[in-house]
């Protein structure tokens, strides 16, 4: 039977970093309550816009699996930090990559978006619409942030990665997967962002409401359940899993999902440290870096539920491939920044024309 197998898979990290302590020199937090209530330690502000990001994240990709990308088929890029809206980004993207025979479209779950996009494109390539792919998710959380809103500011970074997937009979690729959404919670997560009818307040990029214990709560329960039941449909056990990479929110998250689900932590891979969440890119990052860091075996079973507004959530359970290598890198890197962390929060404040941050 065919399946999607992944075949390449690279990320893109802006370099510019802001830590706790760097934000403690303008919000009245502390390196402490932010460890302590999320795991993470810093996060990436980028120079540059999502499609740079994630054409940076998918010429790496391309070239983990030695494909040129005149062969490219699709390219699908999940985002909610879009730099444009029409023509829609992936265009931008297949055009930089000179992916002149691929289709390209957006898909926008929030933080689920990379696990809705390879969803999508997985069931393309198994259905022979197309041969191949290369899955995004890219994001500059650090636009829409409210950035003198501690309770926000602090949990979310900009980055990308992609991966290859490529029709193969080798029996790797998706082996289960659960998508679903609690739209009667969708306002407990949410940015004022869109077109209003007349006659409606206007859109505020920076207008978010936010109820974090409550999303918490919903997010554990969602993923773990999600988890419990591609497990089941799969015929697997907890202790099958080899490695469980989940969406990167709150380190106390992880904990909580991998508990309910019965898998040890550390079992459980976890980044959130050093970039925050980065919404739709926190799976894929994770995945490339469990490879880097030699925690993906050939033949592992990869479990990775995931949760975003809307209030979607999702589980999608893998089984790797036998290559845990690139097959060579690319030579694309992001073009230079000279800017520090919290200079490129200042430009970000001064362009919305806000004040620029003081010390509390
Ligand atoms: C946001 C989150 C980290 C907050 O942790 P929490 O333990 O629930 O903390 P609370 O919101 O109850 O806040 C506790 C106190 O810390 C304060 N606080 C909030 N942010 C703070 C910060 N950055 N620094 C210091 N204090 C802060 C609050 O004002 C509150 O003070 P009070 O008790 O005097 O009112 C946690 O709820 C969470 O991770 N939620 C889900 C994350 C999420 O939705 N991510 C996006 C979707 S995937």
């Amino acid at each position: 039977m065919t399946s999607a197998a992944i075949t390449g898979w690279g990320k893109c990290l802006p370099p510019a970093t802001v830590t706790n302590d760097d934000l403690a020199t303008f919000l009245d937090t502390s390196d402490d309550w932010i460890t302590s209530r999320t795991g993470m330690k810093e996060r990436r502000i980028s120079h540059v816009g999502v499609s740079e990001l994630a054409y940076v994240a998918a010429s790496r990709a391309l070239a983990a699996a030695n494909m040129n990308a005149k062969d490219l088929e699709l390219v699908v890029l999940a985002s909610c930090t879009f730099d444009s809206m029409l023509p829609n980004a992936s265009s931008k993207v297949q055009y930089k990559l000179g992916a002149k025979n691929a289709a390209c479209y957006d898909l926008n779950t929030a933080c689920t978006g990379f696990m809705y996009a390879l969803s999508t494109a997985n069931a393309l390539i198994k259905t022979g619409v197309v041969k191949n792919a290369v899955v995004i998710g890219a994001e500059t959380m650090s636009q829409p942030i409210p950035w003198m809103d501690r309770s926000l500011s602090v949990l979310f970074g900009d980055g990308a990665a992609a991966w290859v997937l490529e029709a193969s009979e080798d029996g790797s690729g998706i082996l289960a997967e659960r998508l679903g959404c609690i739209a009667e919670a969708r306002d407990i997560l949410a940015i004022d962002y869109g077109f209003t009818p007349p006659g409606e307040p206007r859109n505020d990029l920076c207008h978010w409401n936010f109820q974090g214990q409550d999303i918490f709560k919903k997010a554990v329960n969602a993923m773990a359940k999600a988890s419990i039941d591609v497990l089941k449909e799969a015929g697997l056990k907890p202790s099958d899993v080899d490695l469980c990479v989940p969406h990167q929110a709150n380190k106390r998250i992880i904990d909580a999902v991998a508990k309910k689900v019965g898998i040890p932590a550390e079992r459980a891979f976890v980044n959130v440290h050093r970039y925050g969440n980065i919404s739709s890119a926190t799976v894929p990052v994770a995945v490339v870096e469990a490879l880097e860091e030699n925690r993906m075996t050939p033949g592992a079973y990869v479990l990775m539920p995931a949760f975003g507004a809307g209030l979607t959530w999702s589980a999608t359970l893998m089984k790797w491939g036998d290559r845990t290598l690139p097959y060579r890198q690319s030579d694309v890197e992001l073009p230079p920044c000279s800017d520090s962390g919290l200079e490129l929060i200042h430009k970000i404040m001064a362009d919305r024309g806000e004040p620029l941050p003081t010390k509390p």
